[in-house]
């Protein structure tokens, strides 16, 4: 695949190269079932098998026991910012929100039309170039959850620790799961949409707790009951996307699981920023200690040597590095399937066109 460009798309994004030839060699025939797995029936031993496997890989990279149960859901992790208060806030309860970037303040306007989604913490007024440092946050004992992001696809900020609280955390990963460890005792509930570090879009992974589970509201309508999912397999899940998340997870754990990522991502994210630091050619937009190392955010000089910037870029097979168009400039989204090599190349890249432009 030696025409493949370096892909920094925020999601759908990159997938690891093994995976794509692994899913190239099992279509259209799967081993020896005749067919290939996204044809067949979601209750076949074939797909149990590997909804089992992506099961077992997830216990296995983020120390899940058997009090946590790991749900294949649909809806994207939008749905789960309306599925969350759905079950989980007492009707006129409160829960608190940390309010980082767009996905989180779009989380607490749901818990509205339930009760009150209070906001803890918000750093909306700094255009959210930074995480609020804990010891402005307002949490409230009585809350039924406290709701974080811990990685902000648009504004390029990231928790470089784990709130601290007396309730349950709620925690929307989307964009940086499986890339650092998690203390899953702190969480009642984990969401993340696969789209960006565990496979293709189509699929949110939503763990929860047993403990957590039983506090939920009744009646609740039975596709957006969690316990709908937890006691059987209810309707037809997306096998295909589950299918790519199973391989996915394995390439993870060949590579070292978390802490190997972990050490794989912070090499990247500091080759990354290094570079943004050099000079002022380059500018970071958000705050030292809460930069992202999933979604690098910076301006340059001028919109026009941005636009420039990205358009030579594609050219060069450097694809997708325009910023989200509420921060604007160039988001480098380097996930756990971007390769170190895609980022030498940015930097390479970045040294040649700063020679040229600077
Ligand atoms: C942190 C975060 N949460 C939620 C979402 C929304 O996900 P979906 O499009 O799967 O609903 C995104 C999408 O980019 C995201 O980055």
């Amino acid at each position: 695949m030696s025409e493949r460009a370096f892909n920094f798309s925020a999601g759908p994004g990159v997938l690891p190269e093994e995976v794509l030839l692994e899913l190239k060699e099992e279509v259209p025939v799967f081993k020896s079932i005749g067919t290939s797995v996204i044809e067949i029936s979601h209750r076949s031993p074939t797909y149990t098998e590997i909804a089992e496997a992506a099961r077992a890989h997830l216990r296995t990279l983020l120390g899940l026991g058997e009090d946590w149960h790991i749900l294949f859901l649909q809806g994207g992790a939008s749905m789960q910012f309306h599925q969350i208060p759905l079950n989980f806030l007492p009707r006129g309860g409160s829960a608190d929100y940390l309010d980082t970037g767009a996905w989180s303040a779009k989380a607490v306007k749901e818990a509205a039309f339930f009760g009150t989604g209070k906001i803890a913490a918000s750093s909306k007024a700094d255009n959210y170039n930074h995480i609020p440092s804990p010891d402005t946050w307002s949490l409230d004992p009585n809350a039924a959850y406290l709701h974080y992001t811990s990685n902000n696809t648009i504004f390029g900020t990231q928790f470089s620790f784990e709130p601290n609280a007396s309730v349950p955390l709620v925690c929307d990963a989307s964009s940086d799961f499986l890339s650092h460890p998690i203390d899953v005792d702190r969480y009642g509930l984990i969401y993340a949409g696969a789209q960006k570090n565990i496979g293709p879009a189509g699929v949110t992974v939503v763990l929860i707790k047993e403990s957590f589970l039983q506090g939920r509201v009744q009646p609740l309508p039975t596709m957006l009951d969690y316990g709908t999912h937890t006691a059987k397999l209810f309707n037809t899940p997306p096998v295909f996307a589950v299918y790519l998340v199973e391989k996915v997870l394995r390439w993870l754990i060949g590579k070292g699981g978390i802490p190997g990522i972990q050490t794989i991502n912070a090499a990247k994210a500091k080759t990354l920023y290094d570079r943004i630091d050099a000079n002022d050619f380059y500018r970071g937009t958000v705050e030292p200690d809460s930069r992202s190392k999933m979604n690098v955010t910076f301006r340059l000089p001028s919109e026009e040597l941005e636009a420039t910037f990205i358009k030579e870029a594609q050219e060069e097979g450097l694809q997708a590095l325009k910023g989200h168009r509420s921060v604007g400039g160039i988001r480098a989204s380097i996930y756990n399937a971007c390769p170190p090599e895609a980022v030498a190349a940015l930097v390479g890249y970045m040294n040649a066109f700063e020679q040229k432009h600077g």
